[in-house]
């Protein structure tokens, strides 16, 4: 079902197309990790609806922990200097851990995140994101499972927000620029 919202202008992705990328992801990521301990680290707050539903379709065991990151920076420019609103909760040292995010975007967010886990003496570390957008890479970042590659535009829904609102969109969709110009 194609969004109905009045903000949004065009979707990008459904509900269904969500949930079967979901489950193909998910039967990848078991084969990947069967029989490893494996430890998922979402990241606040994007990632929420995501790591729900994926680690809900993957039948391996996970454990779970989260980090809320801030980038410095003016509005939704990512400068790649990243600060640290929640740390986790868990050890990573000696862990496999693999990195749940609900988009990338610049890269800059993630390729700190993942350096700053190699710090922390992962043993592995893997990154699943449900979106990419390969025009607004500034960092080539190895992501070992991509849901979708969209466009270079700003989307909300799923877990994706503008000014704290549409997070709870069941899908991906295209924000009106009336909205925030
Ligand atoms: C978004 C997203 C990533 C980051 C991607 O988070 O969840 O963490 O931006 O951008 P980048 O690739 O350019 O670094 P945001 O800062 O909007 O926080 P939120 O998840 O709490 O909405």
């Amino acid at each position: 079902m194609h969004l109905t919202h009045p903000d949004i202008t065009k979707t990008l992705v459904t509900a269904e197309q969500i949930r079967e990328r979901i489950a193909e992801l998910a039967l990848e990521i078991d084969q990947a990790y069967q029989g490893k301990d494996i430890l998922l680290i979402g990241v606040l707050k994007g990632a929420v609806p995501f790591m729900a539903d994926l680690s809900r379709a993957m039948q391996i065991p996970t454990k779970q922990d989260w980090m809320a990151v801030s980038s410095y920076g003016s509005g939704t420019i990512s400068s790649g200097v990243v600060r640290i609103l929640k740390d986790l909760d868990t050890d990573v040292k000696d862990r496999n851990v693999l990195i749940v995010e609900d988009i990338i975007d610049s890269g800059l967010t993630l390729s700190w995140l993942t350096a700053n886990l190699k710090a922390r003496e992962a043993k592995s570390v893997e990154i699943v994101t449900l979106l990419r957008k390969p025009d607004a890479a500034k960092v080539a970042i190895d992501v070992r499972w991509v849901g979708f590659d969209i466009p270079n535009e700003f989307v909300v829904g799923y877990g994706l927000d503008f000014n704290e609102n549409y997070r709870s969109l069941d899908g991906v969709g295209v924000l009106s620029p009336s909205v925030y110009s």
